[in-house]
This record gives C-alpha cells, sequence and structure tokens, in this order.
C-alpha cells in the first residue's frame, strides 16, 4: 500500500515506544515504518515541488489503515480488514495523540513533510477532548469550561527534522551528500535511455 516510490525517494520514519506488557496471544509492543512520500509535482518542469491533492489523500488513506492496524481494539472495518489485520500496540494512546509515544522524522523537503502530516493526520485524525498527558484528558479548564483544538479538534504531531550533521539524518537524506545522485540527476536528460524513451513516447503525449 505505499504510494508509487519516485525517482530520488526520501521516507518518513514512524516508531512507537515500547510500551507496559499485557498477556494475550499477540503482544504487539511497538511498530517501526519506513513510508514513502505521496504524489508530488513533477521532478521536470516548472512546478516548485509540492505535495499534491492526490498525495496527501494517499498519506492520510495509508495512515488511516495504519490506525485500524496498530490503535484498533481489534473490531476492523470491512475495508480494513482487506488490507490489515488489528495488532493493537499496547498502551499507545488511542485517539489522543502523545507525542511522548511517537518518533516521526521527516526530511525538509515540502512535499515529505506534507506526506509526515497527512499520515499523522490519518493515524490520528481530529478528535474532541483530544489533550492528553499520561492518558489523562486535560481539555477541561479550572472553571469546568472545555476547550476544543481548532478545527474540531485536529491534533499536532511533533515531526522532527533532522539536520544532516545529526548521524540520523543518513537514513533520511543520505543522497544529499551523494556526488553520484547528483551527477544522475543532473545527466538524465542526456542518457540514452531517456532519450529513446522520449522518442518513442512522443507521439501519445501529443494526443489530446
Ligand atoms: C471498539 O471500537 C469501536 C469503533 O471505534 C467501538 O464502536 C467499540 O465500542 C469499541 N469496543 C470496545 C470494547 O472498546
Ligand atoms: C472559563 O474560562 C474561559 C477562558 O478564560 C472562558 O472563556 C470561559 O467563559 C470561562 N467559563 C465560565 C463558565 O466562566
Ligand atoms: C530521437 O529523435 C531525434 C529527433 O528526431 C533523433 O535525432 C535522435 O537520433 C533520436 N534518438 C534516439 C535514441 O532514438
Amino acid at each position: 500500500m505505499l504510494p508509487r516510490p519516485l525517482r530520488g525517494v526520501l521516507p518518513i520514519l514512524f516508531l512507537t515506544r515500547e510500551a507496559l506488557a499485557q498477556s494475550n496471544a499477540e503482544t504487539v509492543r511497538s511498530s517501526f515504518a519506513y513510508i514513502l512520500y505521496g504524489e508530488r509535482t513533477p521532478l521536470r518542469g516548472n512546478t516548485a515541488p509540492s505535495l499534491t491533492p492526490l498525495g496527501g489523500q494517499q498519506l492520510y488513506t495509508q495512515g488511516s489503515v495504519f490506525r485500524a492496524r496498530y490503535l484498533s481494539n481489534g473490531s476492523l472495518s470491512e475495508d480494513d480488514s482487506r488490507v490489515t489485520t488489528a495488532s493493537p500496540v499496547i498502551g499507545l494512546e488511542e485517539n489522543a495523540i502523545d507525542n511522548s509515544q511517537l518518533s516521526i522524522y521527516s526530511s525538509t523537503d515540502e512535499y515529505v513533510f506534507g506526506s509526515a502530516l497527512a499520515f499523522m493526520q490519518g493515524l490520528y485524525p481530529p478528535t474532541p477532548h483530544a489533550f492528553a498527558v499520561d492518558g489523562e484528558d486535560l481539555s477541561m479548564l479550572a472553571n469546568g469550561t472545555t476547550v476544543e483544538y481548532p478545527l474540531d479538534g485536529y491534533q499536532y504531531p511533533n515531526v522532527q527534522t533532522p539536520s544532516v550533521l545529526d548521524p540520523n539524518s543518513v537514513w533520511l537524506e543520505g543522497h544529499t551528500s551523494c556526488a553520484d545522485y547528483w551527477s544522475s540527476a543532473r545527466d538524465f536528460d542526456d542518457e540514452a535511455n531517456t532519450v529513446r524513451t522520449y522518442n518513442s513516447s512522443f507521439d501519445f503525449y501529443q494526443k489530446t
């Protein structure tokens, strides 16, 4: 269910911290996922690098499936049960995001960071009373008034963008210091394969 990889793929990482044990047939304590970004504007051309609405939907859908898998209480919808099984991570907040339980890494590229946000919107959709610290609902003020986050309880994930000086950045942006990557990107237009494909598909793309 990963979006189609594109040239110069950049990942987002999502990791849940180990939680408390619980006796069950299967015990899931944490999960690690390496996720590609959604559809972006073409590498070649005049458009700025950007996540497209389709790309946002791709990652939102993917986050929703992860939600069904890791944050469900065992009852999956018919759609979700076609693509995954319920494997709830024990101790993980189900509805209110608790950023101390998650590690989310992204490169600084707009379309990758946007993909991370869209994914997280699916994982933790807007939820009223969604302000949890150690499982406690804190959305009520001392005077008894309940205050929600904007947009019906939109939740804010802590998406980290490690700098190139951080050793962890290699997993996300190893290509930024890779001479072969950049020469390949630069010479792409002139490679024999590119020219052949361009010539052989030119007529097709001229059709309206
Ligand atoms: C499980 O989740 C579903 C959907 O959110 C909910 O309707 C149901 O009440 C939950 N069951 C339990 C036992 O928490
Ligand atoms: C409680 O405090 C909030 C924030 O200051 C205020 O908006 C709200 O009107 C107060 N509620 C009551 C019942 O006084
Ligand atoms: C591609 O088309 C151009 C112009 O028609 C031609 O000069 C060139 O030889 C073609 N290249 C290949 C690899 O087919």
